[in-house]
């Protein structure tokens, strides 16, 4: 699975450090409240789980699972919501949390329809960020790491749901990406 990658751009002690940081960030700005976050399925569950044992705060979890690469290595700019209730997020801190932001297609159509169900606040978190002309305005409120428009994979992110165990982040060899 290794040998799949070009190269590793963040090793697994490089990425707990920096949710050290967030996750300390997030505490502070969130003290004396309780949190929900939502985690988006399925490429953000184990920065997730990394991500809310750090975070020292009474706190919820919900999931939503959408869809908008159906397998391929490029946005299709349609985003499916799977499934049919939205968590209940009327009058909490809601704090959004994917794996990484590209197109802005997935992140704006989630912050648009929870908005839409009353929060009292509503943020975004993301491990990565592309960086590029966004398709559609998100602006992550936390953020792991910036990084170049190219396609990586491993700590939950999938090509074809393949390598989302790989422990460190890494850039996938060209020749794989169809
Ligand atoms: P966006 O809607 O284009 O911002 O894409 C967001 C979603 O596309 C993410 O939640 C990922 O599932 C997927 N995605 C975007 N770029 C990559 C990548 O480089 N590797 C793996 N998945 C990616
Ligand atoms: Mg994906």
């Amino acid at each position: 699975m290794q040998d799949d990658l070009e190269r590793v751009l963040f090793d697994e002690p490089a990425i707990l450090r920096r949710l050290d940081e967030i996750a300390a960030q997030i505490s502070k700005d969130y003290a004396r409240k309780e949190l929900t976050v939502i985690a988006v399925l399925n490429g953000s569950l184990v920065f997730m789980a990394d991500l809310m044992r750090r975070i020292q705060l009474p706190l919820r979890l919900d999931c939503l699972s959408v869809a908008s690469y159906h397998g391929k290595a490029q946005t299709s700019g349609e985003v499916i919501f799977k499934q049919i209730a939205l968590p209940d997020v009327q009058d909490r801190h809601i704090l959004i949390l994917d794996d990484i932001l590209d197109s802005g297609h997935t992140l704006a159509a989630i912050r648009e329809k929870l908005e839409t169900a009353g929060p009292r606040t509503i943020k975004v978190c993301v491990l990565l960020s592309k960086k590029k002309r966004r398709e559609r305005a998100v602006d992550a409120d936390y953020l792991g790491f910036e990084i170049e428009d190219e396609f990586v994979v491993g700590y939950g992110l999938d090509y074809d749901e393949r390598y989302r165990n790989l422990p460190c982040i890494g850039v996938l060899r060209k020749e794989l990406v169809k």
